[in-house]
């Protein structure tokens, strides 16, 4: 039995690719929205290996109205949309800032606009722990609470609070419009999920993170080193105020992650709050040398590092306060750094040209 139906853009990408699994196993239909930007074709046959279901996937540009329009056409049973796709690394914003505005807020307004001419009430969208900027610049605001005032610091973060407010006047303008008209209007919500850091990939080995290109973030990077194809991570500063002078991040396992887009999307259609914001996060932080050590513990053996200067725009602490999301949502992490260092092992061993290979062989077999 499908207990609903919902277009999943950026379906592709990391998080997208597990939140359609999860999709898939409660027995949502999913319909992927991609232009294969950052993401392989592949995804699609790991998400049916695992899942036994083969989610419906269109290429197309997210800010090709239109397009989008034709998809929720050929699926009038879609009631929901999970809004991943978006550009997404922080330096590069600063440079073609254009760019992010016009994918980031132009394709989330594009799809709004198409929402709303076929009656798609419920967003849930990827907004991200960079919304805080520096949360330490307040007093008691770490472990941050969804109350810390937004404070972007680079461009790709501007794209991401400029969004929460597009969806949150959209979805009231929406509830007065019904309001008008006589009717309840509770149908129109949104979620807007701050994530802190997403790591880890599939217990089986078979989905992960396969970023095109060089990768920036922490994880991948030392997946790199782990393998052979970087000499040494570069640790940017030590010289903070944490316990052995690296930064201090919240990393979650993108399985524990998906299930937050689940519980999310269920919670908006069973309470129709309107528009909320959740963290989602472990309220755990570890330092970059405590993500040196529990990566090199799950590969085996210690891994190279040079410590260099600060990355301009980092701050010293970003861990969640979850604990709104574990009341309100009843969702918390139950998987561990340990579970994502080992998890992110195994894709990587499995798949050492990511998602541009075959799935290995026992997968096929079986
Ligand atoms: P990702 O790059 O793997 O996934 C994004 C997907 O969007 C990709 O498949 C890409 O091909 C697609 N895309 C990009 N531009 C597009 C366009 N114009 N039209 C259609 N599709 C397009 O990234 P991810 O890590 O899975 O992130 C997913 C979402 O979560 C993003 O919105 C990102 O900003 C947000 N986010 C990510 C992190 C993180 O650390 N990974 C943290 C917080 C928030
Ligand atoms: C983690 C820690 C680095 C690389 C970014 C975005 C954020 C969100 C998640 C999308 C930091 C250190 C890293 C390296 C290092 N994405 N590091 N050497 O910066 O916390 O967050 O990704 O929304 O918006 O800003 O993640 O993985 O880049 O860095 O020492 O080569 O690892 O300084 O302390 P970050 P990250």
């Amino acid at each position: 039995m499908v207990v609903g139906s919902v277009l999943v853009a950026g379906g592709t990408g990391y998080i997208g690719s597990f939140t359609a699994l999860a999709l898939l196993e409660a027995d949502y239909k999913v319909v992927i929205v991609d232009s294969l930007y950052n993401s392989s074709i592949e995804v699609i046959n790991r998400i049916e290996l695992i899942s036994g279901k083969r989610p419906a996937f269109y290429k197309l540009d997210i800010t090709d109205e239109a397009a989008i329009d034709k998809v929720f056409d050929e699926h009038p049973d879609i009631d929901n949309v999970i809004h991943f796709a978006a550009l997404k690394a922080v330096g590069e914003s600063g440079e073609i800032p254009l760019e992010y505005y016009r994918v980031n807020v132009g394709g989330s307004v594009a799809l709004l606009r198409s929402m709303e001419k076929h009656n798609v009430t419920n967003v849930v969208f990827s907004s991200s722990a960079t919304v805080y900027g520096d949360a330490t610049r307040f007093p008691n605001m770490i472990p941050i609470p969804e109350h810390c005032p937004i404070g972007p610091t680079n461009t790709y973060g501007r794209t991401k609070s400029t969004v929460e407010s597009v969806i949150t006047d959209q979805i009231e303008a929406q509830r007065n419009k019904a309001k008008k008209a006589g009717k309840s209007g509770e149908e129109w919500n949104a979620a807007l999920l701050r994530y802190f850091n997403p790591c880890g990939s599939h217990p089986s080995g078979i989905m992960g993170e396969d970023p095109l290109g060089v990768p920036y973030n922490l994880l991948p990077l030392l997946a790199q080193v782990a393998i052979g194809k970087r000499e040494k991570l570069l640790v940017f500063g030590d010289d903070y105020s944490s316990k052995d002078g690296t930064a201090i991040r919240d990393y979650i396992h993108v399985l524990d992650l998906a299930r937050g887009h689940l519980v999310a999307l269920n919670y908006l259609r069973e309470h129709h709050p309107g528009v909320k914001a959740w963290n989602l996060g472990s309220g755990r932080g570890s330092t970059v040398f405590d993500m040196i050590k529990a990566f090199g513990a799950a590969v085996g053996h210690d891994l190279a590092y040079q410590v260099v200067e600060r990355r301009p725009g980092d701050v010293l602490d970003l861990t969640a306060n979850p604990s709104l999301a574990n009341k309100e949502l009843n969702w918390k992490t139950e998987l561990t750094l340990e579970d994502a260092c080992r998890d992110l092992w195994k894709w990587t061993k499995n798949n050492p040209n990511g998602y541009n290979q075959s799935p290995p062989k026992e997968f096929l077999e079986e």
